[in-house]
């Protein structure tokens, strides 16, 4: 007897089921088990209508990507489709939750679809640098044109119910139980005498020329910077014009073409290193089965600057009570301030209606007394990053919060160690490190110490999860994952451009023209020199770095050019504006620091630039996994490409030095040891994995099973 697809008769219903948790994928035993059902409806005479649903939280998430690596077997998605939009009886698909991809594929080749009025539906496989690859790009025009079609798949964002209903998507939207709405559906079909509607049959009624292709790219430039899927996708709905068999032979190549392409296998794979990070690995299973998450319904936050305003903001945009807690009325006041403008720009911007913000400002709650927190389920310190400071909050938290409370703070560089050792319960504070603009970024550190407990990792998992951040566990050490390949990789050796001959805007344009969102001179004139500088000064208390380290920035912030916020920095603003414009005053620094250090300049090209910047990248990368800072290469490819820009379609710098291969990467990084010294000692694991002709992925798959 099927576990994944069930069947039942009810008279004159044929119901079929998918039972695939978590989110009914529909993998190999899916297909095959739907085939065998609609064959086993196809011979009950009492059946005049089929009809097509699932159990849990969704209709379906789509097809199987961790099948995607291998051959598909059969019977492939066309054929299952092709069964069932042939099928001599109407067959109807009923949708709850989400239908995605392959998983509205199916719905499509059904002859009719109701939903539920809080489902969604989409198909998001441009996010994973494929096209549809089961009937979508030629069934989806040929039901609501190829222009929203292709809207539709360039975005990847699910349409409701309504919408869907509006565009012609489905037939009807449910009110209450869906089965119940569904079979009453079913029965109509039959009482009118409704059979069978192929989609495959219909005609697509609008054509797409250029200029409308145009316009549908161009509100997803920024995201589609760098990639070609969509240029498969405009192909592929091109075809719909044509007969249904040309049409699906054409996506079916397109499909195959897409799927092999490095820009899908990189996608695919931070998708999973999205998944996999927030979890509990380097905590034996047994402690992880152990770990009870606490629930978490009221968060507190100590301090209402910038950071602790962002971070209200996270929490109230996840649906939480929040309560802001300052000494300073001042403070909370600014705090206060901060959070309206935030939420009237995303009124402005048409993000929201007023009155969700409203709701969500309604959600925040501020107290002048530390004693208020005590009933919330998390208790996240964001004061001044000042080691006193801290370690008094902290402790008088831990003096009156129940011992199981988790206390979360949010320094970016005061060893979180230190600080736990302050506390009597240890076992439970942990970092949070929330990255600018809090309510914002996808990015979560969550730093552990040797205290941290299991149960405490396990509620931060569930609080990122809530926040619909990307969480990545960070042992405590300078700069943890992120800053601190920045510091000592990335943005050192972009620094060392400059001083070496480069301009600001020329190391900047090369980067960006990799890929990254923003070069790193214009990330720090955004995020100002002095936090830069600031943070360093905190930094050099755990460790120091010999000069010159981040001299221009120092001395830019000691010039007041701090960038954006006073219209100076590595660049000038002019009048308020965000267009960088080279400053000569600049350069003229530049060269009086380097002339200091004995350091000649010369012309540096485009190449030399990508290239030291994303082998220091990588090579700081790799000695923060032999440290045990960081427990995968995958993680600090979610690091990377949700918290500092780096091109999602490369997969990470971990993996993107995969795909360079480890001899090459280690070859070059030789070259700059020897050229520009000491600092350039490649990572003995780049050693080890290249003399063994092995990866980073590879190392992931073997060494994080503890
Ligand atoms: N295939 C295989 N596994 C999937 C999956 C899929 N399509 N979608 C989700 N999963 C897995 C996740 O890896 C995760 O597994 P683990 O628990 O082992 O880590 C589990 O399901 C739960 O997923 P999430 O943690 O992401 O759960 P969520 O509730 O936060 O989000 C979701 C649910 C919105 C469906 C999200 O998982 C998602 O966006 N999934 C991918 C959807 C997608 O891209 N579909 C298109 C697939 S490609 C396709 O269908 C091609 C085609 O044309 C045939």
């Amino acid at each position: 007897m099927s576990q994944i697809v069930t069947f039942e008769e009810r008279d004159p219903v044929g119901l079929i089921c998918i039972d695939n948790p978590p989110v009914n994928a529909i993998g190999h035993s899916v297909r095959l088990e739907l085939v065998d059902a609609i064959a086993r409806a196809q011979k009950s005479s009492s059946i005049t209508v089929l009809l097509i649903m699932s159990s849990g939280e969704m209709f379906s998430a789509g097809a199987d990507i961790s099948e995607f690596d291998r051959p598909l077997g059969e019977p492939s998605f066309q054929q299952v489709q092709a069964r069932i939009e042939s099928c001599h009886l109407p067959v109807v698909a009923a949708i709850h939750g989400l239908a995605l991809g392959g998983g509205l594929e199916l719905a499509l080749a059904c002859h009719y679809r109701v939903a539920q009025r809080n489902a969604r539906l989409g198909m998001p496989e441009i996010t994973l640098g494929i096209i549809p690859g089961a009937g979508g790009t030629q069934r989806l025009p040929r039901l609501i044109g190829a222009r929203a079609a292709l809207n539709m798949m360039l975005s990847g964002t699910p349409v409701s119910a309504p919408d869907a209903k509006a565009l012609g998507l489905v037939d009807e939207v449910a009110e209450g139980d869906l089965c119940d709405a569904a079979l009453r559906f079913c029965k109509r079909l039959v009482h009118e005498g409704l059979g069978p509607r192929p989609t495959c049959n219909r005609i697509v009624f609008d054509g797409l020329d250029d200029t409308e292709i145009a316009a549908a790219l161009l509100p997803h430039a920024r995201v589609l910077k760098g990639r070609t899927t969509q240029d498969l996708l405009v192909e592929a709905i091109k075809a719909s014009k044509l007969p249904f068999a040309q049409g699906i032979a054409i996506e079916a190549a397109l499909a195959q073409k897409s799927l092999a392409s490095r820009e899908s296998l990189a996608l695919r794979h931070v998708f999973f290193a999205e998944r996999e990070s927030g979890k509990l690995s380097g905590v034996s299973s047994a402690n992880a089965r152990q770990a009870q998450p606490a629930a978490i319904r009221q968060v507190a936050i100590i301090g209402s600057g910038t950071m602790g305003s962002g971070i209200a903001i996270a929490f109230a945009d996840a649906g939480l009570e929040v309560l802001v807690n300052d000494n300073d009325p001042a403070a909370l006041a600014r705090s206060r301030e901060i959070i309206h403008s935030t939420y009237a720009s995303s009124v402005k911007r048409g993000r929201m209606i007023q009155n969700t913000a409203d709701e969500r400002i309604g959600r925040i709650r501020n107290t002048l007394t530390l004693a208020e927190v005590a009933d919330a389920d998390l208790v996240i310190e964001a004061v001044f990053e000042d080691m006193e400071l801290k370690n008094y909050v902290l402790s008088k938290l831990d003096s009156f919060l129940p011992p199981q409370r988790l206390i979360a703070t949010n320094t970016s560089t005061l060893s979180v160690t230190e600080l736990a050792r302050a506390t009597r319960h240890p076992g439970r504070i942990l970092g949070l490190h929330f990255f600018v603009p809090a309510h914002a970024s996808r990015l979560l550190e969550i730093v552990r110490t040797e205290y941290t407990s299991a149960e405490s990792l396990s509620t931060a998992f569930r609080v990122a999860k809530r926040l619909k951040k990307n969480a990545v566990v960070s042992r405590d050490a300078f700069g943890f994952i992120g800053n601190r390949m920045m510091l000592d990789g990335y943005f050192r050796e972009a620094e060392l451009l400059l001083l070496e001959g480069a301009t600001p805007a020329q190391v900047d344009t090369a980067l960006e023209n990799f890929g990254f969102a923003m070069g790193p001179q214009r990330v720090s004139d955004l995020g100002g020199n002095d936090v830069g500088t600031k943070a360093r000064v905190q930094l050099f208390k755990r460790e120091s770095r010999p000069d010159p380290y981040f001299v221009i920035a120092d001395h830019l912030t000691e010039m007041e050019r701090l960038g954006q916020k006073t219209g100076r920095g590595f660049y000038r603003y002019e009048n308020g504006s965000r267009e960088a414009v080279p400053d000569w005053e600049v350069i003229t620094l530049i060269e009086k620091l380097a002339l200091e250090r004995g350091i000649s300049r010369r012309e540096i090209s485009d190449q030399e630039i990508v290239e030291r910047c994303i082998l220091s990248l990588i090579n700081v990368g790799a000695i923060v996994l032999e440290e045990g800072i960081a427990a995968r290469a995958a993680d600090i490819d979610v690091v990377w490409t949700s918290g500092y820009g780096f091109p999602r379609q490369l997969g990470g710098p971990m993996f993107y030095a995969d795909t360079l291969g480890l001899p090459d990467v280690l070859l070059r990084i030789r070259h700059y040891h020897k050229t520009l010294g000491y600092y350039w000692r490649p990572a003995t694991l780049i050693e080890r994995l290249a003399a063994a002709g092995s990866s980073f992925q590879q190392w992931d798959g073997s060494s994080v099973s503890q």
